[in-house]
């Protein structure tokens, strides 16, 4: 058994007792899916898709005919599901919402996470008759996984099948139809959409959903929704005055204009920012139900938060009564690695206290398989204390039944902007005080339960207040390219709701530049419209169209999608590092990590199908990620195909053109070696050192390319290839000078 720690109730308040009984104040909080490749959501597709009126099912296959029987099943599952639904304190104040909606432009709805807002008000708004009849509603979300797994719920709240009336667009994936009125989606593919429906004159209400979160494309949003408001209210206002009444023109199906109404919904009651920014929009406050969460501090500073964790679990679970236990960590290698010491007591545990009943692990992270998330929310069985161990993807965007115990480790993995190096990484920080304060009441959703925080109360009155929005956090080169290709010529003037710095948005423009996707002044170039119009980062679009003129594009596709599941595409654990190394040697390449990556793809290609599982255990190789992977190339392959680009050349065995491709978006991404040693970032001069993990680490090559930064004490390459120095000059000129 781990050693215990020591608790202390803090001082907060009278009785050492803190309640939790009202959301947190003031609290604005970003919570960041996992960088990966493909972050960008872009959907430029969409229109197209979701006019095909093939309705699929929830599986993805087209279901054709909706049979009795399954239809008898939808109404009675929606029937139960309505007992439910009536006692979310939201229900009940539905008619009041709507209403609201159809006498303001926008609304600011204000209600503690659980209380029934996305579930329940986009539904209510699609059944109104604001501000039209039968009005289109689209609901955002900043993380693909909810979009999914809301509209599922949501259809099934309806009693119909996923897109049908209720339907989703996520990156990549797309199941909505003629008969969708009320649509999840990311925030990522609707601003996608916008590049073909300036307007979004296809749906009468946006719901901006999370907005506490304050994600980059949610901000992105708001800014580009107030113009489109405005115009929308003209042409309406025009359209009123000449044409309505007049009949419609023989055969047109085409929607009559209608005003757009904007409603934002937020966890946490900083209201007031929103509301000064939509022209001091209304705000309804939903009173949810709340009960009291004690809160324990750690009595000192704890050097390791894992360790503390350990404790705090099996003190919980020797000590207290049982009730389900949330943990909040930072990311999935946490997860992966409390897990396993979990594991290793639990077995200690069986034998030592057989009556204490056990424990059952569930992780929950944002790139987790839905179907590994359901065991979070699935019941435990009799005898059983869950340990949920969380990302804060728990935080404000799921509710799970049954949690009493909160252990919160007080840090996040953040995405921040590192100026000198010129990129995003994800860095474990401390969270702001808002956020402890949402993590805390989750223990305290159906009865009151305990907070455990792995930090002193001290640490806790010395954290900030709030998160900084990601737009003041990040690269904005994503943002600008995509403002400039939805048609906002001066992105000075662009009304942000927090506005980033002009450092940011000047070295945007100057990657932007160096990318060849705008010209010297500053206007969007075709190629930057092409690179807009594709689901990657503008430094991997890049890479992947200046792969048409190397003469590999296949291998670029290729490349790019196993960088998107690069995170779990090799099983790496310390038991079996050795005999993976040694299975993997086959694969290694001279030049480095993304031949090799390479050279795994087509070695599993080669297997049979029926084989493949095999090969991948043999080979430390992860199944479902490579499924991934080749998933995903079918998708880039598409979205060449529908810009006329012929992808299927590739180099063959030649190594060249593909590195190339890679320095022409990567530029920035390179080193030189030194003469002690040592690499050097190739115009910051600061220090990079190759990652254990890759093939390159110990290796000298006069230069070097990566494709992600690790910063943790060192700054870490990560996906490392060896190149020409000469090849930096020559592929990205507007740089390096000619
Ligand atoms: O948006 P908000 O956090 O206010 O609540 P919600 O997502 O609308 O969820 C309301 C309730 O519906 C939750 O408390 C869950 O009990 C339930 N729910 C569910 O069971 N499964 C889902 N996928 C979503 C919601
Ligand atoms: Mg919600």
């Amino acid at each position: 058994m781990p050693r215990s720690l020591s608790f202390d109730a803090g001082s907060a308040s009278p009785g050492r007792r803190q309640r939790q009984g009202s959301p947190a104040p003031l609290a604005q909080r970003i919570k960041r899916a996992k960088t990966a490749h493909f972050d960008s959501d872009d959907e430029a597709e969409a229109k197209a898709r979701a006019s095909s009126s093939v309705v699929k099912g929830a599986n993805g296959k087209v279901t054709g005919k909706v049979t009795p029987a399954v239809k008898l099943a939808r109404k009675q599952e929606a029937e139960r599901l309505l007992e439910g639904r009536k006692r979310l304190p939201v229900y009940e104040v539905r008619d009041e919402i709507t209403k609201m909606v159809a006498d303001n432009d926008t609304v600011i709805i204000i209600a503690d996470t659980g209380s029934g807002k996305t579930t329940q008000i986009p539904n209510a708004l699609m059944r109104s008759s604001t501000p039209c009849e039968a009005p289109r509603v689209v609901v955002t979300q900043p993380r693909r996984v909810a979009a999914l797994s809301l509209a599922a719920r949501v259809a099934a709240e309806v009693g119909c099948g996923v897109g049908g009336l209720v339907g989703y667009t996520i990156r990549f994936d797309d199941k909505s139809s003629k008969a969708t009125r009320l649509k999840f989606a990311t925030d990522g593919a609707l601003l996608a959409e916008m590049l073909a429906d300036r307007d979004l004159d296809r749906y009468d209400i946006v719901v901006l959903d999370e907005a506490h979160e304050r994600s980059l494309r949610t901000d992105m949003l708001m800014g580009f929704l107030k113009d489109i408001q405005k115009r929308r209210r003209e042409k309406y206002e025009l359209w009123e005055k000449e044409v309505k009444g007049k009949g419609k023109e023989k055969g047109s199906d085409a929607r009559d204009p209608s005003p757009l109404k904007i409603v934002v919904m937020s966890a946490t009651i900083d209201a007031k920012r929103f509301s000064d920014f939509f022209n001091a929009a209304p705000v309804v406050y939903v009173k949810g139900r709340q009960f009291d969460v004690e809160v324990l501090y750690a009595e000192e500073a704890q050097a390791d938060y894992q360790e503390a964790a350990l404790k705090t679990i099996f003190q919980i679970h020797m000590k207290r009564p049982p009730g389900d236990v949330l943990v909040f960590l930072p990311g999935q290698d946490d997860i992966e690695s409390l897990t396993a010491s979990i594991t290793t007591y639990m077995k200690d545990l069986a034998t030592t206290y057989p009556s204490r009943g056990s424990l059952l692990i569930c992780p929950l992270y944002a790139k987790l398989a839905p179907s590994e998330q359901a065991k979070a929310f699935a019941p435990a069985p009799p005898n059983t204390r869950k340990i949920i161990l969380a990302t804060n993807v728990a935080e404000t965007s799921v509710t799970i039944p049954g949690i009493k115990y909160v252990v919160d480790s007080g840090m996040a993995k953040e995405k921040q902007y590192h100026a000198a190096v010129g990129i995003d990484s994800l860095v474990t920080e401390s969270i702001s005080q808002s956020s402890a304060m949402q993590r805390t009441g989750r223990a305290g959703r159906e009865a009151s339960g305990i907070c455990f925080r792995l930090y002193t109360e001290k640490d806790f009155l010395e954290l900030e207040k709030t998160t900084k929005p990601e737009i003041q956090r990040v690269s904005l080169t994503f943002a600008i390219l995509h403002l400039l290709a939805a048609g906002q010529e001066d992105v000075w003037k662009f009304d942000f709701m927090d506005r980033p710095s002009k450092e940011s948005i000047t070295a945007a423009l100057l990657t932007l530049h160096g990318l060849t996707a705008i010209d010297a002044k500053g206007r969007i170039t075709s190629f930057g419209r092409q690179m807009a119009s594709l689901p990657l980062e503008p430094v991997f679009a890049r890479v992947l169209l200046s792969s048409f003129a190397e003469g590999c594009p296949s291998d670029i596709i290729d490349l790019l999608s196993l960088l998107g599941s690069r995170d779990n595409l090799l099983v790496n654990t310390v038991a079996t590092r050795d005999a993976a190394n040694l299975a993997r040697k086959k694969f290694v390449h001279r030049t480095g990590d993304h031949m090799m990556l390479l050279n795994i793809l087509k070695a599993f290609e080669d297997v049979e199908k029926d084989e493949r599982k095999t090969w991948c255990k043999d080979n430390f190789v992860n199944l479902k990620a490579m499924n991934q992977v080749l998933q995903a190339r079918v998708q880039l392959r598409e979205r060449c195909e529908r810009l006329k680009l012929d992808w299927e050349v590739s180099a063959g065995d030649d190594a060249e053109p593909v590195l190339n491709s890679l320095v022409s978006g990567l530029f920035a991404n390179t080193a030189l070696l030194q003469p002690d040693g040592s690499y050097r970032h190739t115009t910051s001069r600061r220090l990079i050192n190759v990652h254990p993990g890759s093939t390159m680490h110990n290796k000298k090559v006069p230069a070097i390319l990566y494709d992600e930064l690790v910063l943790t004490t060192k700054t870490y390459a990560r996906g490392v290839s060896s190149i020409t120095p000469n090849s930096i000059r020559t592929k990205a000129p507007s740089v390096f000078g000619n």
